[in-house]
């Protein structure tokens, strides 16, 4: 036991387990939800839920079908706004997930019964905030909110656009941010996460991490303190 937080034990018995040869069809494997804003050509607003992210610095890749009206704002206006949905809007995210901003709607999906809709905030239930820096739209609801621009645009995998897009300006629920930091309390943080095409959240805290004290991540010296007084 890792200093005497109740973290569960290392697994075991790891010698019996048996894999088996896999030809998996999908491989999402659990990424946190995202709402990308951004500006049709007729300056009215779209909004897209996506999961292929992954950040790195002040960065992020995004991987988006190649045929989605959110690909082609993003090559037309470079920018964009990434609403990071909390595990409590899952019924938001699935309100819009039969939706596209394309008219016509593309072949492929309204095979799989997608419809057009222009106004995709009112269909959600969500309500669009102006962003700061750019004309993307940031939604009030998401707790953070990170206003972007689009440095590179690549084809990826044959019909898909992985865009490497910058942070110039985050918007985070105070209640989130660690005070005195500029630091996100990650116990407080609890991101929709998709796998596999369902909706999971509430993520346990489920071992100490030497990432985070290699980082001196700020929420340890939290977590010590919270303890302390418990
Ligand atoms: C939870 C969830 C995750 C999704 N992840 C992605 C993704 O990572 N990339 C992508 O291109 N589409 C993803 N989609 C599908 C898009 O939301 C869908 O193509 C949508 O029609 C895009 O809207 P647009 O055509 O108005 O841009 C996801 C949908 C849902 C509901």
């Amino acid at each position: 036991m890792a200093g005497g937080l109740g973290w569960g034990s290392e697994r075991s018995g790891w010698e019996a387990v048996v894999h088996v040869r896999a030809d998996l069809k999908v491989l999402y494997f659990g990424t946190p939800v995202v709402l990308i804003g951004s500006r049709n050509p007729d300056g009215s607003a779209n909004l897209a839920p996506m999961s292929s992210a992954w950040w790195l610095g002040q960065s992020c890749m995004l991987g988006m079908g190649s045929r989605s009206r959110t690909t082609a704002n993003l090559l037309r206006e470079r920018e964009c706004v990434l609403n990071l949905v909390a595990s409590d809007m899952a019924a938001a995210v699935d309100r819009l997930a039969p939706l596209t901003g394309s008219d016509p709607v593309p072949e492929g999906k309204l095979a799989k019964g997608y419809r057009f809709e222009a106004d995709k905030f009112g269909a959600a239930g969500l309500t669009e905030q102006e962003s700061e820096l750019v004309q993307a739209p940031r939604v009030a609801e998401c707790p953070i909110q990170l206003e972007c621009v689009v440095e590179e645009a690549h084809v990826f995998g044959g019909t898909a656009t992985a865009f490497e897009v910058r942070v110039v300006r985050a918007h985070v629920e105070e209640r989130l941010v660690i005070p005195g930091t500029d630091y996100i309390d990650p116990v407080a943080w609890d991101p929709l996460i998709m796998k596999f095409c369902e909706y999971f959240g509430e993520g346990a805290n489920v071992a100490p991490s030497s990432l985070a004290s290699a980082w001196r991540m700020p929420h340890q010296r939290l977590r010590e303190e919270r303890a302390s007084v418990s």
